[in-house]
């Protein structure tokens, strides 16, 4: 089925960004706001989200609304928000993310890992598809739905990052899947997946464990780290490959995300042609019976 959809408008467009409050999404915010979109950021993060906020008010309409993307209340309190105060959402960005932490061996990983990092990063995915997806239906008006995943998972799994990359993988599946039905139900809507790449991301990813909730907590005595600072991350992966790693311009990232945006790519990503290398490598290796090739170090 050829998928013939207009060009997508930025400027003037009602958007919305999960995990806005830091790193990758506070970079589309900024760059949502320098094209002339308003935003509203929903983050559960209060402090670092009314920071944003503050950071970001001089560039135009930004608004915060705290919301926690694994519970269906809260989510469906920030859609309110959103259509009580714009009358629409255009542009959903489902960016809110954590990392199970501290790596380890998968038979290490415990139930609460996976409740957390799964509830995050897929369910809290679902949740805002289900609670803000319907809604830009029945308005009708053309629009993009933006979920984060990661090459780890997206496209091919870190070993030693074994919850996060089934979490990822989770919702690359889910957005092919929502991409499709949106078409074949005539909506004006389409999804993107993006992942975010082009080096280390300066991002607060490496302490999220800053809002693992309590009650999710581990109980055993752990796997390894539960945080660590980005220059921390730098040696670790300096020391692991033998040279500094690139550092990834996460503005210049921003940028291209709604460039994507705009011409409705559903994949946004920078360096495809490496990805697809290994995709073919991956692909071949599984039509032989095989397990693809090993991605990344093993720790
Ligand atoms: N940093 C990387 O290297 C990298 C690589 C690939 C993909 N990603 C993905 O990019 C996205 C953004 O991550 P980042 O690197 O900017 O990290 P970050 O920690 O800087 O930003 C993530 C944001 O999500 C928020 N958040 C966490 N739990 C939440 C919840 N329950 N409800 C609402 N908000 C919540 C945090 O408060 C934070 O503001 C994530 O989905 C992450 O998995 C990051």
């Amino acid at each position: 089925m050829t998928d013939e959809v207009e060009p997508l408008a930025i400027e003037g467009a009602v958007a919305v960004v999960t995990g806005g409050a830091s790193g990758i999404g506070r970079c589309i915010a900024r760059a949502l706001l320098g094209r002339g979109a308003a935003v509203v950021i929903a983050d559960v993060e209060e402090p670092a989200l009314a920071a944003t906020v503050r950071e970001l008010s001089s560039l135009g309409p930004v608004s915060g609304v705290r919301t926690d993307v694994t519970d269906e209340a809260s989510t469906a309190a920030l859609a309110d928000s959103v259509w009580a105060r714009h009358g629409r959402c255009d542009l959903l960005f489902l960016n809110a993310g954590v990392t199970s932490g501290g790596g380890g061996l998968p038979w290490q990983q415990e139930p609460n890992d996976w409740r957390w990092c799964l509830g995050v990063n897929s369910i809290g995915v679902g949740i805002g598809v289900s609670t803000f997806v319907p809604r830009m239906i029945e308005d009708g008006r053309p629009g993009q739905v933006v979920i984060t995943s990661s090459k780890d998972g997206g496209i091919a799994p870190v070993p030693t990052a074994s919850v996060y990359a089934a979490s990822k993988a989770a919702v690359t599946c889910f957005t092919e899947a929502l991409h499709h039905n949106l078409i074949a139900q005539g909506t004006a809507l389409r999804a993107s997946v993006f992942y975010p790449s082009g080096g280390l991301m300066d991002t607060g990813l490496y302490t999220a464990a800053r809002n693992r909730p309590p009650e999710l907590a581990r109980t055993g005595p752990g796997t390894g780290r539960t945080g660590m600072t980005f220059d921390e991350l730098r040696a670790v992966v300096a020391k692991a490959t033998g040279k500094d790693a690139p550092v990834a311009d996460l503005d210049a990232m921003a940028e291209l995300v709604l460039d994507g945006v705009a011409a409705r790519r559903f994949v946004i990503a920078r360096d495809l042609d490496q990805s697809a290398e290994l995709l073919h490598r991956r692909a071949d290796a599984i039509a032989r019976g095989d397990a693809p090739p090993l991605s990344g170090l093993l720790g």
